[in-house]
């Protein structure tokens, strides 16, 4: 069986994402909480998340397609499937797996902020420095990591590792 490397433990995430969602519990005390999950990357994490988010909290889920088959950008975001409520007035926290070239989330802020909600705000599970093109403000981070193309815990690679408990690296051959 195939086992990759473990780049960010099962462990390592839980008590991150606890801190992340005490933070978030924190800083929307008494309002309410739109959470736009961005599929399919962020399943995991936004699942784990909203259970450590203290409050009454309104799920959504978004599709945007950015990548083909490969680990390259296409550098063309498409909406495949959009939030089924109004976000307009509301609080929206976006929940997504990965910031790389910033491109995606770039995109879906600016879809978003046409429908004029109160505020958005982001949470990202991992963020790749190097890669970044079009930069954006990531409020609550879980971890920054190298340029490498990783799997697990959501995260795909050509749609399959997302049921990883862990956060891998892709090894070429694999
Ligand atoms: P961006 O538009 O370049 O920021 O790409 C963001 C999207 O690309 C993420 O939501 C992921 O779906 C995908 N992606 C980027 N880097 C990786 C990676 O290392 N592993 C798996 N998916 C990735």
């Amino acid at each position: 069986m195939y086992t990759p490397e473990v780049l960010i433990s099962e462990e390592e995430i839980a008590l991150r994402i606890e801190v992340l969602g005490e933070a978030i519990s924190k800083e929307y005390a008494n309002q309410e909480l739109v959470v736009i999950c961005v599929l399919k990357g962020a399943f995991i994490f936004c699942a784990d998340l909203i259970k450590k988010i203290n409050l009454p909290v309104k799920l959504e889920f978004i599709t945007l397609a950015s990548y083909g088959e490969g680990t390259q950008s296409s550098g063309n975001v498409k909406l495949e499937m959009d939030v089924t409520g109004s976000v307009e007035g509301r609080n929206i926290l976006i929940v997504e797996d990965i910031v790389d070239s910033g491109l995606t989330i770039k995109t879906l802020i600016g879809l978003l902020e046409q429908r004029n909600p109160k505020s958005i705000k982001l949470a990202s599970l991992l963020f790749k420095p190097s890669k970044v093109k079009h930069p954006v403000d990531i409020d609550y981070l879980g971890f920054e990591i190298e340029d490498k193309f990783v799997i697990g815990y959501g995260l795909d690679y050509a749609g399959r590792y997302r049921e990883l408990p862990y956060i891998g690296v892709l090894n070429a051959g694999q």
